[in-house]
């Protein structure tokens, strides 16, 4: 038994809700600008008591849940996030203990938007491998900690979330392929400058905004319209697969035109698309998880479709999955 499956999903996005018109009252912005550059019109933000461990404890409950799985059959814990807890430890490590896993494995995952693919990849290598039969991979992200309110060009962008998946040995495999890849020649790009080793926080740095997500977001913009149409042609023919043969595709939610433009050149016709940017904004390594659950609540996905998902971001990094939902 070498293959892997994902045997449960849940997600969870905090209540509060942040609307196009309440940045309207904010910042020099319109829902009709957001609406079109970015189709999004709403994004659910963490509580100021609620950090990153909360947001991926209620996925990872809601997954067990829905999967009748005991935390006791989890493995390892993985968890995909550019926005911690704490620089370290690990949030991975506070996630399992607070689900009473004390002891076992635990760590993160800091590959920006494109954590959830990265994770998925690493989980499905580990399972194969015989290492862990069972291993949970969170997506979570509290991006709206690191957003500089008063930054049109970024404020409107981000929300908090997290999404949760059980993955499991099987005889039966769903991992058909993986392309993976990043490009750290410029890492100011997309990052968040201030508080770690190349710049520690001082009262200047933090004077300077350097506790902010920063981005050039026409340059991203390129590269994502890029990088989701590469990637997704190599990971297909990585798995012998054609463009025909893909049931969904669950793309990072980053902007509702980058999911377009991929989407169009890999001739996947919108309802073959799986998008809740409306809802969520882009919510980093919590994306896409929080995409298939919902698509899966909703009974779209049956076993046997092909699946590719396929994300980019800071880094710059970026890949792509294929996957047989079993
Ligand atoms: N409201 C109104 N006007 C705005 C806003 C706003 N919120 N933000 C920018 N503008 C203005 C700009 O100032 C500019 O004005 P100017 O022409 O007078 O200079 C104009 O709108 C156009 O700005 P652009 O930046 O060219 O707008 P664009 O169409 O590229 O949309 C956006 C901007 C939405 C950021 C887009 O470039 C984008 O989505 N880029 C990718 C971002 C991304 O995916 N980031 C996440 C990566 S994942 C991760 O790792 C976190």
């Amino acid at each position: 038994m070498n293959g892997v499956k994902i045997s449960a999903v849940g997600h969870y996005a905090p209540a509060a809700i942040l609307t196009n018109e309440d940045l309207e009252k904010t910042l020099d912005t319109s829902d009709e600008w957001i609406t079109t550059r970015t189709g999004m019109k709403r994004r659910h933000i963490a509580a100021p008591d609620q950090a990153t461990s909360d947001l991926c404890i209620a996925a990872a409950r809601d997954a067990l849940q829905n999967g009748k799985i005991a935390t006791a059959d989890i493995d390892c814990f993985i968890v995909a996030t550019s926005t911690p807890d704490y620089p370290f430890p690990a949030t991975a490590c506070i996630v399992a203990a607070q689900l009473g896993a004390t002891g076992k494995p635990a760590f993160d995952m800091e590959i920006a938007c494109s954590g959830f693919i990265y994770g998925l990849t690493m989980a499905s290598g580990l399972i194969r491998a015989g290492i862990y039969s069972r291993v949970m991979l969170i997506g979570a992200e509290s991006l709206s900690k690191i957003v500089d309110r008063t930054d049109r060009s970024t404020a409107i962008l981000f929300g908090d979330g997290a999404g949760a998946v059980v993955l499991e040995a099987s005889a039966e495999n769903s991992f058909l392929s993986s392309e993976l890849g990043a490009d750290g020649r410029r890492p100011e790009m997309l990052c968040l400058l201030g508080g770690g080793s190349r710049r520690p926080f001082t009262a200047e740095s933090l004077a300077a905004g350097e506790q902010y997500l920063r981005m050039e977001g026409r340059e991203i913009f390129k590269f994502a319209v890029t990088k989701m149409i590469e990637s997704t042609g190599i990971a297909l023919r990585n798995a012998g697969l054609q463009k025909s043969d893909v049931n969904w595709l669950i793309p990072h939610q980053a902007n509702r035109r980058i999911i377009d433009a991929a989407a169009k050149y890999l001739d996947m016709p919108d309802d073959k698309v799986i998008v809740n940017i409306e809802e969520y904004g882009n919510t980093s390594a919590a994306s896409i998880p929080i995409a298939l659950s919902e698509a899966l609540h909703a009974g779209r996905i049956k076993a046997g479709d092909i699946i590719v998902f396929v994300g980019f971001g800071g880094g710059l990094s970026w890949g792509a999955v294929t996957w047989r939902w079993a």
